[in-house]
């Protein structure tokens, strides 16, 4: 017997395998309804069927409570906050919110500050609204950015507005190192 035959004998018998197992259509050649695609078998000539009323996507209740529902502002929450803003926010609105990010730099329109009393005043659900749902020339990050991140998002802008307004009078500590 030819010994040195056989490594090209296995080759042989791994690629006849290889090609025979690719030759069952069973699962491709089934009849089947492509994707909305019109069908005679229903009233209503469509293959898509509705969903059963009061049909709820999984995790979809805890999405709506938790967007309604803001977790308590820790230093922790405004860290992770911070950091997502930073991936986020940043490219536009700026690190430290005055809307002149890198892509505002490029020619994109430029976000109002964050510093406007008017968007100080501005309640939490604004910004979780524009963050969710995009605004005017903003696209939504609500696919994204899930609730929970979007609150820390929203206590870190808290930060920066108070950062932006801030006296020398309200950190006497930093005073007292400055003099
Ligand atoms: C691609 C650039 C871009 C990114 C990224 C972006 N924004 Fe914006 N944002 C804008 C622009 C531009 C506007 C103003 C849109 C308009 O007035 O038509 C805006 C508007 C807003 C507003 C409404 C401000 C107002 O005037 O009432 C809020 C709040 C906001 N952005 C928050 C965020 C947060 C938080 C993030 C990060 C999760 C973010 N944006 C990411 C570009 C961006």
């Amino acid at each position: 017997m030819n010994c040195s035959a056989k490594p090209a004998h296995f080759l042989w018998l791994l690629l006849a395998t290889l090609f025979l197992a690719g030759c069952d259509v069973s699962m491709t050649q089934q009849k089947k309804a492509r994707a909305l695609s019109p069908s005679a078998f229903w009233h209503d000539g469509a293959s898509a069927r509705p969903l059963p009323p009061g049909t709820v996507a999984q995790g979809d209740l805890a999405r709506d409570a938790a967007a309604t529902d803001p977790p308590p502002v820790s230093l922790a929450i405004v860290a992770k906050g911070r950091e997502r803003y930073d991936i986020f926010c940043a490219p536009c609105h700026g690190l430290a919110g005055e809307g002149d990010g890198i892509v505002v730099a490029r020619g994109f329109p430029a976000p109002q500050s964050f510093a406007l009393a008017r968007l100080r005043a501005a309640p939490a659900q604004h910004f979780f609204d524009a963050i969710t749902n995009g605004y005017g020339t903003m696209y939504p990050f609500g696919a994204r950015i899930p609730p929970q991140d979007r609150w820390a998002i929203i206590a870190y802008v808290r930060a920066l507005q108070l950062a932006s307004a801030a006296q020398l009078a309200s950190v006497p500590e930093a005073a007292e190192k400055i003099r």
